[in-house]
């Protein structure tokens, strides 16, 4: 069974945005379900949207592989991706990476035994002045991520807080929305 066969309405609707002719289009709000529902996207699902948009798997797959939030394997309920780009770099993402992991005790790939966190590198964020910044699946970017907020982070989302709920420590913004990004 695919995934998209019991979503029928759902398709519906997003393709009432999507007329035939630039249906191609729809292979975004298609990935964005398949990895929210899923926490990634596998090949099978790349076929599904491909045939349901008309268009081809490696057309989907580069679409994909344009935005880190789209996983090509499982994830866990927190993917969290820390900027490793020059601004976030000298502003400590290095360090800051290391801790990760070795709270976490994964690396890139992996998830915890508890199916809570995954990890991953990613280019740029768009938030270099507010470095080392920290996205959680594709929530608002959490900024200035020093390990006292990482760890406070990591506390709140092992609570099963929001993002906008957990308190963290220092004088950063706590995020920004995302239409300042
Ligand atoms: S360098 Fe990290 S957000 Fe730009």
């Amino acid at each position: 069974m695919g995934f998209f066969d019991d979503k029928q309405d759902w398709l519906e609707i997003v393709f009432r945005n999507y007329p035939p002719e630039n249906r191609r289009a729809a292979v975004m709000p298609l990935l964005r379900k398949v990895q929210q529902e899923e926490g990634y996207v596998s090949e099978e699902h790349i076929r599904e949207i491909a045939e349901l948009v008309g268009t081809t798997p490696t057309q989907v797959r580069g679409v994909m592989s344009f935005y880190s939030y789209y996983q090509a394997v499982p994830t866990g309920k927190y993917h969290l991706q820390v900027c490793a780009t020059l601004s976030c770099k000298l502003a400590g993402a290095e360090e800051l990476w290391d801790t990760l992991r070795a709270e976490l005790g994964i690396g890139p790939g992996e998830v915890t035994p508890d199916g809570l966190f995954s990890i991953q590198k990613v280019e740029c964020l768009g938030a270099c002045h507010v470095g080392p910044v920290v996205q959680v699946n594709d929530e608002p970017y959490v900024e200035c991520v020093t390990k006292e907020r990482l760890k406070a982070l990591l506390e709140g989302l092992r609570a099963g807080k929001r993002l906008e709920e957990i308190e963290l420590p220092g004088s950063c913004g706590h995020h920004v929305r995302e239409e300042e990004a």
